[in-house]
């Protein structure tokens, strides 16, 4: 953390979780095994996100394209789900994490939607650092979703076409209410956002790593951090 200014930390990190499936390759194992690490990975970086005080964390776990990889992966991971609710619901209520899925996770199976309402139910009166598990999430979908919603307020007649804003479309996200993520880190070295919080990212800094999420520590976190710390943020404007 020597390198980091506390005072400047990012009040929402939104994270892109790749290199799961080249980290197991690599080690000559199957894919899975390489989620299951990346779920431990992610235990690492929650704990360190209370322990730095960012308010907001945000991962991409499954998203609307992931349906087309192997059924089996595809199960593999929302078991992961599961298992990390169990093993980890624990420590995220004793560190006062509230967890939050965006996304439409009516779609996933019974056991895994029974694991995160009961992570929800069991974390919603915490405080500490919010927690976001995007699931079956896409970026687009989202948008969609909230201009629906937002067009049948028109219909109805409860707000004017003309009076349609920009904030009429946050509001009507999943992530409502919570400020833009400052910092969206891609770990595994693609240079894109793969339709991950399109609408939100529009003011995001970047930072990509070529580390594979298995290994991303929270030392590498802390890189990230110093990364978008040594930024100039203008904003479309000019520097102050
Ligand atoms: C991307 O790596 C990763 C995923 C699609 C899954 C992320 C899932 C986890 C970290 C596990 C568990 C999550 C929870 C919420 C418990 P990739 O498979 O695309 O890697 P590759 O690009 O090397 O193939």
């Amino acid at each position: 953390m020597s390198n980091i200014d506390l005072n400047r930390i990012p009040r929402h990190v939104a994270i892109i979780m790749d290199g799961n499936g080249r980290w197991a390759k690599e080690r000559g194992m199957a894919r899975v095994q390489g989620h299951k690490a990346g779920m431990e990975s992610l235990r690492e970086i929650v704990r360190h996100s209370s322990e730095l005080g960012v308010q907001y964390l945000t991962v991409y776990a499954f998203s609307t394209e992931n349906w087309k990889r192997p059924e089996d992966e595809v199960s593999g991971i929302f078991k992961l789900v599961v298992i990390y609710v169990k093993s980890e619901i624990r420590e995220l209520s004793a560190n006062n994490v509230k967890v939050n899925v965006i996304g439409d996770w009516s779609r996933l199976p019974a056991d895994s939607k029974d694991a995160i309402q009961y992570a929800i139910d069991t974390t919603a009166a915490n405080t500490g650092l919010q927690f976001n598990i995007a699931l079956n999430y896409g970026g687009r979908a989202e948008i969609l979703r909230a201009a629906r919603l937002l067009a049948e307020d028109i219909a109805s007649g409860r707000v004017s076409a003309e009076d349609a804003s920009e904030d009429m479309i946050s509001d009507r996200l999943y992530t409502a209410g919570m400020p833009d993520p400052e910092l969206i880190i891609r770990t595994g070295g693609e240079q894109r956002l793969s339709n991950f919080l399109t609408w939100q990212s529009a003011y995001s800094e970047l930072v990509v790593t070529p580390v594979y999420w298995p290994d991303f520590s929270p030392e590498e976190y802390d890189k990230a951090i110093a990364e978008y710390q040594s930024r100039d943020r203008r904003f479309g404007g000019i520097k102050a």
